[in-house]
């Protein structure tokens, strides 16, 4: 590595207590778009992702799964780096904090904040949500003891024990100052304003440890206790740069953009980690961007609820409607991911718009410009680029602003809109074509002029593909090796190439081959045949299965719900964890009945409120003439183990 300062890109560390899906991807996307669009403006570049292992969620997923938590971790960072892999995803780095190379650094970086003053030792009285990893005040948390996280809104665990805290406390004018002094650090700009409302009711002091649950990163000299999850975790930043032991490197590569998703924008990446970093005294990251959700029917989408596809899933399906080739599929989906996110607003994903939009904007305004301009170059110009009439002073123009605008997308991360302004040439070759008719001038004699117009379209189709390199590594190369360049766009050099009038008349061009072919009606009905056969016959897949947490649950107490003869409320004991079911099973059990008794309990379906009372989960039982008889193991067995 050189001594050119990089770009320095990160996504966030992916918790590894499951499978990536499109979420995940769409930030790793988004990064590896800008990495690519960096290196190809010759700029050195260095592209971060990783996992996030330390999580007590990631533990107790590992044992439910019944797997050692290390093997557990090894597996799923394995499927990320596959699926990022699969995706075209080309990442320079990717870090896990399992590695003893962030271990020692999350290590000094706490020994560091100690010696300034900045951790103390102290008493955590308050509210944790083991699966958004925070700490909750208690003036946070309502009468119903839920996660305040809209979102989440799972049962909280009650804390309280010896830890060590951070002085946040002390770091808000400074950040406040900083965000005034630096208006693009923060973006976009509304959430900037969020970050300020937040710093400015007053930053409380953040507990960094917790009580040693028998996985993480242990507090030095103070076995008992690990560092908190986020406070390892945003070290990874720091980490991946070699900081202290090889400055050099570090001094290359940091400060990092950061890019994420608005959940952990501002409590996390705009507040805590600056802070932690100016506790240290290392600069500040360079620009940080939070964009917003994937939602289903309005809802933020999510590995929990099991709602988003798996990313390579998704390219799949792309082949099976479309009949692409699956490396081409996999850069379709990487357009439809950009292209249908509002970059920074909420965005509804569904199957449906993604291949009206492949149909709209692939298969017809790109692909089909890419092969009828081909067919007609072997018609009228014998497969060769032909001679331009005349310097196109208007498509070069639009080439330029497009350039320009692409630069400014790029800067305010609006990663659609880079992709909206190619579609202003694509959609401006279409038209040209239409309205210069290189069909009936041929037809007329006038075979110069239709073979200008010809290599005019050629031109803007050399040059969307450079553009779009970015977004489809594969694909644009398939586009240049169509129009007989040898080399790929993800390759080249933007500012050499982006000048109007670099495609070499003469050239062979290839036999046009359909790149993104049409999803049909009929291809669908084909491949939704099967999920509909098995819909029809009521079966569902393992994987749906799967999604099912059901666990033995010990009644600690019973009764009944008021002016109701068929509900009892239930606290029962699901393994370390107290939850409140409303079961109808009043009809058949008194309360003396079932308390003491261990029956089954399904404990990761939503709350719902049922006649005032909070029910956090269900029991299962069965039904016998409309009563409800309840399940229990054949023999006592420990109380929150997994039904399968
Ligand atoms: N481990 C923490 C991050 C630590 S970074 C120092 C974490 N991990 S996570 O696995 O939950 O990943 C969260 C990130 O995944 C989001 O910030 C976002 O980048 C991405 N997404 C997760 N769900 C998403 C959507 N529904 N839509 C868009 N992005 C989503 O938080």
């Amino acid at each position: 590595m050189g001594s050119e300062k990089a770009y320095y890109i990160t996504t966030p560390i992916y918790y590894v207590n499951s499978s990536p899906h499109i979420g995940s991807t769409l930030t790793t996307l988004a990064a590896d778009m800008l990495a690519r669009y960096q290196r190809m403006q010759g700029r050195k570049v260095w592209f971060l992702t990783g996992t996030d292992e330390n999580a007590i969620k990631v533990h107790r997923a590992a044992q439910e799964r019944g797997v050692p938590t290390q093997q557990f971790v090894d597996e799923l960072a394995t499927e990320f780096q596959q699926a990022w892999k699969t995706m075209h995803i080309e990442y320079d780095d990717f870090i896990r904090t399992t590695e003893p190379r962030h271990v020692r650094v999350v290590q000094e970086f706490f020994r560091r904040m100690q010696e300034n003053g900045d951790i103390y030792k102290g008493i955590y009285e308050g509210w944790y949500c083991v699966s958004d990893e925070t700490f909750f005040a208690p003036s946070d948390v309502g009468e119903d003891r839920l996660c305040p996280n809209a979102e989440c809104r799972r049962p909280l665990q009650w804390v309280q024990e010896e830890d060590y805290f951070f002085r946040l406390s002390a770091y808000g004018d400074r950040l406040l100052r900083y965000i005034d002094e630096h208006p693009d650090w923060l973006e976009p700009e509304f959430r900037k304003n969020e970050v300020i409302a937040f710093i400015k009711q007053g930053l409380r002091d953040q507990s960094v440890t917790r009580a040693n649950p028998g996985w993480g990163i242990p507090v030095p000299g103070e076995p008992d206790k690990v560092i908190y999850v986020w406070f390892d975790a945003l070290i990874n930043y720091v980490s991946a740069t070699g900081w202290p032991d090889d400055m050099e490197r570090y001094q290359q590569l940091w400060p990092a953009v950061h890019l994420m998703g608005k959940e952990i924008f501002v409590r996390f990446h705009a507040t805590l980690w600056p802070a932690m970093l100016m506790s240290v005294g290392l600069p500040v990251p360079e620009r940080i961007f939070g964009h917003g959700w994937w939602t289903i029917g309005g809802e933020k989408g999510s590995k929990s609820k099991g709602n988003l596809p798996h990313p390579v899933q998704l390219a799949k399906d792309i082949a099976a409607w479309s009949g692409a080739e699956f490396d081409i599929a996999v850069d379709a989906e990487r357009y439809l991911l950009i292209r249908e996110m509002q970059f920074g607003l909420d965005s509804e994903f569904s199957e449906e718009s993604f291949r009206k939009r492949y149909n709209s904007d692939l298969a017809n305004d790109l692909g089909n410009l890419l092969n009828r301009t081909l067919n007609m170059v072997w018609r009228y110009a014998d497969g060769r680029v032909p001679q331009p009439l005349e310097h196109n002073a208007e498509l070069a123009q639009l080439a330029e602003d497009i350039d320009k605008g692409i630069a400014e997308e790029v800067y305010r991360f609006r990663l659609n809109g880079v992709l909206e302004q190619i579609w202003r040439m694509v959609s401006r070759l279409n038209k040209y074509l239409d309205e210069q008719a290189p069909w009936s001038l041929y037809r007329n004699g006038e075979v110069e002029r239709a073979q200008g117009v010809l290599y005019d379209v050629l031109e803007g189709i050399r040059l969307c593909a450079l553009w779009l390199a970015p977004t489809m590594p594969v694909a644009t190369a398939r586009i240049w090796e169509q129009l007989g360049i040898g080399t790929q766009p993800v390759q080249a050099n933007w500012q050499a190439e982006s000048a109007w009038g670099r495609l070499q008349p003469g050239t062979s061009v290839q036999q046009p081959q359909p790149l993104f072919p049409r999803i049909t009606e009929e291809a669908l009905a084909v491949t939704t045949e099967k999920e509909t056969e098995m819909e029809q016959s009521n079966l569902i897949t393992i994987q749906d299965f799967q999604k099912l947490e059901i666990k033995i649950a010990e009644v600690k107490s019973a009764e009944p719900v008021p002016n109701t003869s068929k509900l009892l409320k239930l606290t029962v004991d699901i393994g370390g964890e107290e939850r409140t079911l409303v079961a109808g099973i009043a009809e058949t059990y008194s309360p003396q009945d079932v308390i003491g008794k261990q029956i089954v309990v399904l404990t990761n379906l939503q709350p719902a409120t049922i006649r005032g009372v909070q029910s956090q989960g269900m029991l299962l039982a069965a039904e016998v003439d409309s009563k409800a008889i309840l399940l229990t193991p054949e023999k006592p067995v420990p109380v929150g183990s997994k039904v399968r």
